[in-house]
């Protein structure tokens, strides 16, 4: 008789301890899994996907962050930015007196770096780049009699109808929040004839950037949908098509 509270006191230890056990199991399998999706998620927005489905000032946040580590991480290799960029360019400005060339997402000034490595390339090239990083960076590396910095998004581009010969934007579309919006701004500001150099990003991770890559065998037509002609899409890198179209006109 006398007994009975210890061993309501000895059952409840029993019940609190059966508890902590059953939580201990519940956090092995349920946090840590948990835990294991959350950092996969976050890796792939953010290594994978650089921001791209966090919005653009997310995505220029990281490029402000990365600016100064850019060219050591690309690591481009200089031969062939001369054969598949600057050497093709050139070659379409050897054919139009003083053009206007514009370079979207311009980055560390990639285009303009290259092109005017190469001789007498009379041209005005403007540089467009949302980070300040990068476009700092940019500025130091370009030539700045021919090459002029402007700050600003892809969409709306702060520029006439019509305006360019040359309209560029490498490796950009994919982190810009409708990729198609951004071509078909591209195209408002590319003079009907005018030549568009674009990248497409492939690869194996291409297909986890939902909703801002293409297909290859998509992406030509896409641009033909969009009043382009004359489309050739070449196998660039790993990660990028690289594709040349005329606008129609
Ligand atoms: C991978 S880098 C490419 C830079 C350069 N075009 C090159 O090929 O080295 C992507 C660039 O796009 C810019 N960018 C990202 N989102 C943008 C947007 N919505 N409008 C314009 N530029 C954007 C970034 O700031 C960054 O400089």
């Amino acid at each position: 008789m006398g007994y009975g509270p210890v061993v309501a006191r000895i059952d409840l230890y029993a019940i609190v301890a059966k508890l902590q056990r059953r939580s201990m199991v519940l956090s092995t399998w349920v946090f840590i899994p948990l835990l294991l999706f959350v950092v996969g998620i976050a890796y792939w927005e953010i290594w994978v996907c650089e921001g791209a489905h966090l919005g653009r000032r997310f995505v220029i946040w990281l490029y402000d962050i990365a600016a100064f580590r850019y060219e050591r991480i690309k690591q481009f290799d200089p031969m062939w930015e001369q054969q598949f960029l600057a050497e093709p360019v050139a070659e379409v400005l050897g054919t139009l007196p003083n053009a206007w060339v514009l370079d979207v997402g311009a980055g560390t000034g990639r285009l303009a770096h290259c092109l005017f490595q190469r001789p007498n390339i009379q041209a005005s090239v403007i540089c467009l780049e949302p980070s300040k990083s990068m476009l700092k960076s940019g500025q130091i590396r370009t030539p700045s009699e021919s090459t002029r910095w402007v700050r600003g998004w892809a969409v709306p581009l702060p520029f006439p109808d019509e305006r360019f010969d040359i309209v560029a934007s490498l490796e950009i579309l994919e982190f810009t929040p409708q990729p198609k919006q951004t071509i078909e701004e591209l195209a408002r500001v590319l003079r009907p004839g005018g030549w568009l150099l674009v990248t497409n990003r492939v690869g194996k991770e291409a297909r986890w950037i939902f909703g801002k890559t293409f297909s290859r065998e998509r992406f030509p037509g896409i641009l033909e949908d969009m009043g382009f002609e004359n489309v050739e899409v070449f196998r660039w890198q790993v990660t990028y098509d690289l594709a040349w179209a005329q606008k129609k006109g």
